[in-house]
């Protein structure tokens, strides 16, 4: 037994693949839900040993969790063990009155539903299938059904999209009062379909993103929200905190358990990653065998560098105990002088210029 209280649970499916999405998602195969559950629940039961006994977070993510057959989706939220934080990834067109009170009975506490923009040509270039009426029905039935932490994506950066129109997507979500919301730099992977179609569109967009980014901030932030994770965003009014628990634990180094098909895992000194074809997955998992894997040795000082990377994306100052072997002194001096980082006795933290920088800082501090 260790001491891993984080459990990540990929469902794949979904009802198509958008041109962007670089995840682990199975479009079609419907038949294939019941199976997969199955082996999602036997692959726990092989690692069960791994995890402690009480959970902080579940997270299921996709994929589209919610576009897996409801029924299984149940079946395996009642199956999952319990934990404060559970959370589930939605597109909003799966939200149904009925999907939300089964989530809300099945024991999930918070859902993040993908908005990305309100603008109906923008979603087009996407490939979404939901409208933007979409996204305000889907929260509107989420609330009916009793959530009170529900999140919406949105991503800046999307081919035609212009300074105002990210405004009012802004506007559009603040509008709903989320309890929590991430915005993401459209990330468009070389070689892609979407990248071909795309590319000219997206290189003129790179030059508009320190802007966006810096646009994003200021409106959240003058709307009350706390930026408290580079692309995350939170309530502070609500007596509760709400970021994400179990993000929050990714950017702590905490370790985790992901099971399903490309999920990872980080155990102590080791992590893994399932191999991502579907049906190799569900044949080793329906003979007993855990899946296939990679499985990568982590040096003391690889998981020292990550704690940094990700700790400085937070508000709150890094503690340094047991990292400083990991932080270049020159570097440190440097981006301290160009009044990027702030350091006391025993913590580092970005300074607001150096958050929008971001891993460029980073970067220079680590050995
Ligand atoms: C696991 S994904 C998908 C969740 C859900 N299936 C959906 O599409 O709404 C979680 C979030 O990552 C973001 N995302 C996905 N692909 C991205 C990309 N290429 N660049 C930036 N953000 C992306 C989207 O905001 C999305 O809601
Ligand atoms: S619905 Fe979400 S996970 Fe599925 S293909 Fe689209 S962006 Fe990717």
């Amino acid at each position: 037994m260790t001491d891993t209280r984080h459990l990540y649970v990929h469902l794949p499916f979904c009802a198509h693949r958008c041109g962007y999405c670089d995840f682990v998602t199975v479009a079609g195969k419907n038949d294939q839900h019941r199976g997969y559950v199955d082996a999602l629940l036997r692959e726990l039961e092989l690692e069960r040993a791994s995890l402690a006994p009480e959970l902080e977070t579940v997270f299921l993510g996709g994929g589209t969790p919610t576009f897996t057959a409801l029924p299984e989706l149940v079946r395996l939220l009642e199956a999952l063990p319990p934990a404060a934080e559970v959370t589930t990834e939605a597109n909003p067109e799966t939200v149904t009155p009925e999907l939300a009170r089964a989530l809300r009975d099945a024991g999930v506490t918070r859902v993040s539903l993908g908005a990305q923009t309100f603008r109906p040509e923008l979603l087009r270039v996407l490939e979404r299938v939901a409208g933007p009426d979409d996204v305000r029905r889907a929260v509107h039935h989420l609330r009916d059904a009793g959530f009170d932490n529900i999140s919406l994506d949105l991503i800046y950066g999307i081919p035609g999209q212009s300074a105002s129109d990210l405004s009012a997507d802004l506007d559009d979500a603040l509008a709903l009062e989320p309890e929590h919301l991430s915005c993401y730099e459209l990330e468009a992977k070389p070689g892609t379909r979407f990248t071909h179609a795309w590319g000219e569109e997206l290189g003129r967009q790179a030059d508009a993103m320190e802007d966006y980014f810096e646009r994003v901030v200021a409106t959240l932030t003058g709307a009350g929200y706390r930026w408290y994770e580079t692309a995350n965003f939170c309530r502070t009014d609500a007596g509760r905190d709400l970021r994400s628990r179990h993000n929050l634990a990714y950017w702590l180094g905490r370790d985790y358990l992901g099971i399903g098909i490309g999920a990872v895992s980080t155990i102590e000194s080791r992590r893994w990653r399932n191999r991502s074809q579907l049906g190799r997955y569900l044949t080793a998992l329906a003979t007993g065998r855990p899946p296939e894997r990679e499985v990568e040795e982590l040096a003391g000082d690889v998981r020292a560098r990550e704690r940094v990377m990700l700790g400085l994306r937070l508000d709150e100052p890094l503690p340094l105990a047991g990292l400083r072997h990991a932080l270049d002194a020159s570097g440190l001096a440097r981006v301290e002088q160009l009044g990027l980082a702030e350091r006391t006795a025993s913590t580092l933290a970005l300074t607001e210029r150096g958050r929008y920088l971001g891993g460029a800082v980073t970067a220079e501090l680590l050995v």
